[in-house]
Parts: C-alpha cells; sequence; structure tokens
C-alpha cells in the first residue's frame, strides 16, 4: 500500500506499529540491506529469518534507532521517522532486547527490571530509591507473565538465559512498550527453553503489542509467527503471511531452498564411490 492509497481511503484500521518500505542500508560499499520491506502490527509477531550475515541485526538497529536508513521508507504508526538514537526509539515505544542482554549479572532481579528507570520515594535530600516496591512490582509483573520466580533477591546472573529473556519481555511490557524487538532470543537455548521463551513472546503479543522475532530457526518462527520475511545476504527473498506458507516450505526455503534442489541434482549425478576407504577417485589404496 502507498502513502496515496492510505490517505484517499476512507480505510478505518490503524496504521502500522512499525513499517519498513524498501529499505536499504550501506556500510561503506557493503550493502547490508537492500529494499527490504516489513509490517509489524499490533498483536502479531513478523519473523524476520535469515543466515549470519542476512542483515538481520542491521534490520533490528535501524528500528530500534541504532542506526539510519540509506534508502525507503520508515513509518512509526503511519508517521515517516528517522530516529536518532535508542533513546529516540523507546520514546517512541520500542524496546529492544539484543542478545547478550546488557544486565548486571550481581544485581537482584528487581535491580535489573528497573535498570535506569527506578521509582524513587521521599524528596532533596530524603530521596531515596523505593525498593519494597521495585521488589514487589518485579514480583508482581513477573507472576502476570507467568513467571514465579522463588526469590526476586537472587542476582539475575543465577537464573538460566531463557528465564533472564523472560524477565527482559516482562520489562519491556510493563514500561509500556508498543513495538517489541528481539534479536535471536532463543539461538543459544536448547529445546525446553526456547519453548518458554516463545510462550512469553506469545504473551507479549497477547497483551497487545507489536512483536518483531529475529530466528534463523524456521521451527521457532512458525510457532508463533503471523508473517515471515526471509532475508539472504541483505535482500529479501520471501514476504509471506502465515496462511501463504507452511512449515516445510519455510523450512525448505531456508535451508537453501531451489539451491539445495540444484546441489542434490549435481551430487546424484555424479557416481558415489564404493571404496570409501579409498583416496583416489578409483577408489585404490595408497
Ligand atoms: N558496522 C558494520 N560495518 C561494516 N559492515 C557491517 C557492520 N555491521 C554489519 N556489517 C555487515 O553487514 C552484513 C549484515 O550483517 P548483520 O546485519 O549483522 O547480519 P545478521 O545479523 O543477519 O548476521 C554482513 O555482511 C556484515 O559483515
Ligand atoms: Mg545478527
Amino acid at each position: 500500500m502507498t502513502t496515496g492509497e492510505q490517505m484517499t481511503t476512507k480505510d478505518t484500521t490503524p496504521a502500522p506499529l512499525v513499517e519498513l518500505d524498501g529499505v536499504s542500508k550501506f556500510y561503506g560499499n557493503i550493502r547490508a540491506l537492500d529494499d527490504v520491506s516489513l509490517v509489524v502490527n499490533a498483536g502479531q509477531i513478523s519473523c524476520v529469518l535469515g543466515d549470519n550475515g542476512a542483515g538481520k541485526s542491521t534490520l533490528i538497529k535501524i528500528i530500534a534507532g541504532l542506526h539510519q536508513h540509506d534508502a525507503g521508507r520508515f513509518a512509526i504508526e503511519g508517521e515517516e521517522t528517522r530516529l536518532s538514537n535508542p533513546r529516540d526509539a523507546l520514546n517512541r515505544g520500542i524496546a529492544t532486547v539484543y542478545q547478550d542482554l546488557a544486565v548486571v549479572p550481581l544485581m537482584p532481579v528487581w535491580r535489573n527490571f528497573f535498570l535506569g528507570s527506578e521509582p524513587t520515594k521521599g524528596t532533596g535530600p530524603f530521596k531515596r530509591l523505593d525498593v519494597e516496591l521495585m521488589r514487589r512490582t518485579t514480583h508482581e509483573e513477573l507472576a502476570r507473565m507467568g513467571i514465579d520466580l522463588r526469590d526476586v533477591d537472587q542476582p539475575i546472573g543465577t537464573l538460566s538465559g531463557g528465564e533472564r529473556q523472560c524477565v527482559a519481555i516482562a520489562r519491556a511490557v510493563y514500561f509500556g512498550a508498543k513495538v517489541l524487538v528481539l534479536d535471536e532470543p532463543t539461538a543459544a537455548l536448547g529445546v525446553k527453553q526456547s519453548g518458554v521463551v516463545l510462550k512469553y513472546v506469545a504473551a507479549a503479543r497477547d497483551a497487545g503489542l507489536g512483536v518483531v522475532l529475529i530466528t534463523h530457526n524456521p521451527h521457532h518462527a512458525y510457532l508463533v509467527g503471523d508473517r515471515f520475511v526471509l532475508l539472504k545476504r541483505g535482500a529479501m527473498f520471501g514476504s509471506h503471511s502465515r496462511d501463504d506458507i507452511t512449515l516445510d516450505e519455510l523450512t525448505r526455503q531456508m535451508a537453501g531452498g531451489s539451491e539445495l534442489d540444484d546441489l542434490r541434482h549435481e551430487l546424484e549425478r555424479a557416481p558415489v564411490p564404493t571404496h570409501l576407504g579409498g583416496h583416489t577417485a578409483d577408489g585404490a589404496e595408497k
């Protein structure tokens, strides 16, 4: 949809929370993103899939206000935007959870939950951190997301990677984010912990947030995703809504799709040597 259409129709559907339209980004001569489009709606999960170097983190950094795009259109709630820094993104309701979470491992969970936004009580020389409020709120908010921590006083470093991701998600929801951006939240996790994290990603969606989920795992994406954008070497090679792609097809495309089919044909043509112990083509031992 072009901006012109949006203005002339009496369509009452709200503009997407975030929309990238034909966005490109260069690092010097390297084209990290080339003509990429992405829509993020409230109450939906948009997945961005791609291998290493595909441009996933670059895409996130534009949405998070760390980098600016060089071409194309970036709009927040229908308004064309150029974010100048991460604080700017946060003020516009965009919260980003990076893979290497910015937490202070030795500080309690509640302290990390409020890091940088600590509530105080009292005034003047009597002003101090409202520790009780932070403890109680952290416990309540985590419980509301279905996370039952025995003790919010334990250092966040003692939590598992999955639990820490969940705390970061609960934090974004509590501080009123409209858009939650997650950079490979399940990459370092096993199956069970990945499942737990995906459950909280779904909980954030159910709370009405628009979620951008970056992953290279089509299974994780398909468990929760509403739409899927596939990146390869900075370019988009697929953009699908859930209705028009199956898990099998998504997996096939992520595995290399047609490239893999070509490779299979080539391998089928080459006869497999019968003497696998040999180093030479005719199978003779040295
Ligand atoms: N700051 C940078 N300077 C130069 N090149 C970069 C920088 N960041 C990323 N790149 C390059 O841009 C491309 C996309 O990288 P990135 O967005 O990190 O991909 P992904 O997150 O999908 O692995 C890669 O070729 C990478 O080497
Ligand atoms: Mg990356």
